[in-house]
């Protein structure tokens, strides 16, 4: 049995696990707030917020619940437009919005709000910027965005003195939220839920697997990863980086120890999705995923991260990211494997790392071609590289040719000119939807280039 806090309310249901959250909320709470776009991620006129203990605070994303499976909800609050409302006035984002003129169809409009609330809610001081980003996953057809921008800038200002030590009744106090979150902790504490079933069928986020496979997943017998605390997380061990597979990308853009260790890294993660797909998307589900432009396999293929996999009698074994690939789909993995962990090295000060992504649109949109290198220079010359490429072939691409030339020499218009003559050798890009395999080729060589040109410049 599913038990979870919707709004102000408990409830309990029978439903599948792998079933969409959105069709639970919409069609058997009759909360019709939330709207259906696309069904696929991309408009995020289905946002929904949802809050997770974390010790004795309720932390919030927002989400995109056409494509989250019933069973994430388990034991968290989650909060629909109806649960935002109050009864004789409007939330300060609300207000802004309509006094800045952000609606038209009205459409769009309960998307941007929650995706609002999740972002008055969040434990930090809150930028323009990160309000901005809050609705970087809501599309609106007719209203057109600056009146939105008006409206986020509006909202800011009144969050210029959010008490983070107090957050709760603070929001209350000012009608962000309704009263009824500040008993929301001790909620989910009695509620005590007792774990879930695991079926055979791996479901992370469900970000890939409930666009493609929607129906069959609502049927099948879901082992929900996410929520499974041994796999989630990332920690330090001497230089070696150790993440649990069901990390998602949020916590990787918001992780000290890789900030650290990537100074461009929340310029590169931003680049992946939108908000609230990175709040629910993981790490081994980009990688399973084995899409030729997954950005994130393209970002730790050129670590040359390991995998760990394991099964469920306890045994386990590891392999090198760029093994992993066997063909398109095809992965080194049995049927009963699935990722635990993810490692690599993390550059030092001699290390150089970048990544580069052009997609058709620069944000919410997938690569036509992706690439990312990590290079060590010692003495002037390449004394160990990784570099991997997106797009321009039937898997994700590790350049070994390239990289195997590059090792050794040092940086200079000659060396590169070769470099790229072998570069392109090693790809087989085809013209699709992204571009044609010449554009493709092309790209990925100035990326290339751009690898040096950025990394080399700082
Ligand atoms: C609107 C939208 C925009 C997107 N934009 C981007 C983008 O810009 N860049 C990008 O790279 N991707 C993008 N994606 C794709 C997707 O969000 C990512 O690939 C994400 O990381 C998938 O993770 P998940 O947990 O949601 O995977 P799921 O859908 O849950 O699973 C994907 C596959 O991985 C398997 N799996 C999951 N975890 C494990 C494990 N630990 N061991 C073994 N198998 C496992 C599942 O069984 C399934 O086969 C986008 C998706 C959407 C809907
Ligand atoms: S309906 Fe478009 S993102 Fe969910
Ligand atoms: S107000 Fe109509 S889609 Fe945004």
């Amino acid at each position: 049995m599913i038990e979870f806090i919707l709004n102000n309310q408990k409830v309990q249901t029978s439903a599948t696990a792998g079933s969409t959250l959105l069709d639970f909320v919409r069609y058997q709470q009759q909360l019709l707030g939330t709207k259906i776009g696309c069904r696929e991620g991309d408009c995020g006129a289905c946002t929904l917020l949802m809050g997770e203990l974390d010790g004795d605070q309720v932390i919030y994303k927002s989400l995109t619940s056409c494509i989250t499976p019933l069973g994430n909800a388990h034991g968290k609050h989650i909060v629909s437009i109806e649960g935002l409302n109050q009864v004789d006035r409007l939330t300060p984002y609300q207000t802004a919005m309509v006094e800045e003129s952000g609606t038209q169809c009205g459409f769009c409009t309960v998307g941007f709000i929650v995706s609002f609330a999740g972002e008055c809610l969040a434990p930090r001081k809150s930028s323009y910027d990160d309000l901005i980003s809050a609705i970087d996953g809501n599309i609106c057809r007719c209203t057109g965005y600056k009146s939105i921008e008006r409206a986020a800038a509006k909202v800011q200002e009144q969050l210029d003195e959010k008490d983070l030590n107090n957050l709760l009744p603070w929001l209350a106090e000012r009608h962000f939220i309704p009263a009824y979150f500040k008993a929301i902790p001790q909620q989910l504490k009695a509620l005590q839920a007792a774990p879930l079933a695991n079926g055979n069928t791996i479901v992370g986020g469900g970000t890939d697997l409930l666009v493609q496979k929607h129906d069959a997943i609502a049927e099948s017998e879901v082992y929900l990863i996410s929520d499974n605390k041994h796999l989630v997380g990332i920690r330090k061990v001497d230089q070696t980086c150790i993440i649990g597979a069901a990390t998602n990308t949020t916590q990787l853009l918001e992780s000290n120890i890789l900030n650290e260790a990537f100074p461009n890294l929340r310029q590169h993660l931003k680049l992946v999705s939108s908000t609230p797909i990175r709040n629910i998307g993981t790490l081994a589900g980009n990688l399973v995923n084995a899409s030729p432009i997954g950005d994130l396999t393209a970002f730790f293929l050129a670590l040359n991260s390991e995998l760990e996999l394991s099964n469920d009698r306890g045994d386990t074994r590891s392999i090198l990211l760029k093994d992993f690939y066997l063909g398109y789909k095809i992965l080194d993995k049995k049927p009963e494997e699935f990722i635990s962990r993810i490692s690599f090295t993390l550059p030092d000060k001699n290390t150089y790392f970048n990544f580069e992504k052009v997609s058709k649109r620069r944000y919410l949109d997938i690569a036509s071609v992706n690439t990312a290198i990590s290079y060590r220079l010692v003495d002037n010359k390449i004394e160990s590289i990784h570099a991997s490429a997106g797009g321009v072939g039937p898997t994700p691409k590790y350049l070994s040719d390239t990289c195997a030339f590059l090792k050794g020499k040092s940086i200079d218009e000659p060396t590169l000119s070769k470099a790229l003559y072998l570069l392109r050798n090693e790809i087989s890009p085809i013209s699709d939807a992204r571009g044609s395999k010449e554009y493709k080729t092309l790209l990925l060589e100035k990326l290339f280039y751009a690898h040096f040109v950025s990394s080399l410049a700082h």
